[in-house]
């Protein structure tokens, strides 16, 4: 059988990593500063998570949930307590855009409404409501139309209040910073306005924390460098280091019915042992104050760099916005420098998106490369 070829490939073949290092089958080692798309949050193979992973594997790895699991108690406190939200409870699944299928679900559920708010060069995902929020119509299918969604720009007031009139919208859905577009953000001002407004609606305000969650930004979660407080915060990516675990975290004014949400998969053994690993390592490295160290690192390193336009986003979920496309830059990195970098739908924007415990000397090794692959577009030019 062949494979279903939905992806470009670069032709590098990993077969094994460790913390911010990978290595492909020929032995040669890559800098990874992408972190298979913002997921490596703690490092590859930690040895911590990967002792938890083993341990719980030998003593059992899944079972529904008809039955009761303390794992999943243990992780809602060591998450509730972490990220200041002890408040909220878990709910959890599988991926990012399973987390904000259920948020949208749960929002709709409560307000027994049924339109969205997204942002402009949104990304939430490829399923049902997810990518209908997404605001990317090459990955809409016809079926995925059926959902109503209005997309706004970031700090047009005007413009989400126009969408919010109507009295028939459930959810407005934001990230704080931008993964897949591009790292933009709205201003503190709006983000305030907007968690205001919906409020006074009645309508359901969800965070998607699935990239820049469990500390990525340099806080716990990167709506609280805005001072709101969401009513559902989805998560995913960092959450497991690579192990395939997501969730989302619901406010304590919704209530609970049973069949409302549910998951086969969601909050496994395995998953819940990942995640507690995760969490571990993020309080015993003190991730969070490092994350914050090394932002400013980096933007010391990238003062000057020719061609730069911008340094954004925050915390280690940083872009390099160019004055130039730069898809041939991070193919030179990957292939002649051994670097892992990542691209945005903003094509002039290069994302930096490295495990929270990467190395000072890394960061020196990226620059002095980076310096380099921009020399041959000097000349080149
Ligand atoms: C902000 C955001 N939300 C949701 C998703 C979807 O997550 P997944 O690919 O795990 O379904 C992504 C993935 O890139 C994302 O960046």
């Amino acid at each position: 059988m062949e494979l279903f070829d939905v992806y470009p490939l670069y032709d590098v073949t990993p077969v094994k990593a460790l913390g911010s290092t990978v290595i492909d089958a020929d032995g040669k080692e890559y800098l990874d500063l992408y972190g298979g798309h913002a997921v490596i949050s703690i490092g590859h193979s930690h040895p911590h998570y990967v002792k938890r992973i083993r341990e719980q594997l030998d003593k059992i790895g899944f079972y529904s949930n008809s039955i009761v699991n303390p794992l999943q108690q243990k992780l809602a406190e060591k998450l509730g307590r972490l990220s200041g939200c002890e408040d909220y409870r878990l709910f959890m699944c599988n991926s990012g855009a399973e987390a904000n299928e259920n948020a949208l679900k749960l929002a709709s559920f409560v307000t027994g409404k049924a339109r969205v708010i997204a942002f402009k060069n949104s990304f939430h995902g490829r399923t049902s409501a997810a990518v209908a929020a997404t605001d990317n119509s090459k990955i809409h299918a016809p079926i995925n139309t059926q959902q109503q969604v209005s997309f706004v720009p970031f700090d047009d007031l005007k413009a989400f209040k126009t969408a919010l009139a109507g009295d028939d919208v459930c959810a407005v859905i934001l990230e704080a910073i931008q993964g897949v577009g591009g790292l933009d953000e709205p201003s503190v001002e709006f983000y305030k306005q907007i968690a205001v407004l919906s409020k006074e609606a009645g309508v359901m305000l969800i965070a998607d924390e699935v990239q820049s969650g469990f500390g990525r930004s340099g806080k716990f979660f990167s709506f609280q460098h805005f001072g709101i407080r969401p009513d559902i915060i989805s998560i995913a990516k960092g959450m497991g280091n690579g192990f395939p675990v997501g969730g989302i975290l619901i406010a304590p004014e919704i209530k609970a019915v049973h069949g409302m949400l549910g998951t086969t998969f969601g909050g496994n053994h395995l998953a819940c042992a990942a995640t507690l690993a995760v969490l571990e390592v993020i309080e015993e490295e003190k991730l969070l104050p490092r994350t914050v160290e090394m932002e400013q690192y980096f933007r010391q390193k990238a003062a000057g760099l020719p061609y730069l336009k911008a340094v954004k986003g925050k915390g280690l979920m940083l872009g390099l916005e160019f004055d130039f496309e730069v898809g041939e830059l991070r193919k030179n990195l990957i292939l002649r420098r051994h670097i892992f970098t990542g691209g945005a739908s903003n094509k002039k924007v290069l994302r930096i998106l490295p495990a929270l415990n990467i190395e000072k000397a890394a960061l020196d090794r990226f620059f002095k490369a980076l310096k380099t692959e921009l020399n041959y577009i000097e000349k080149a030019s």
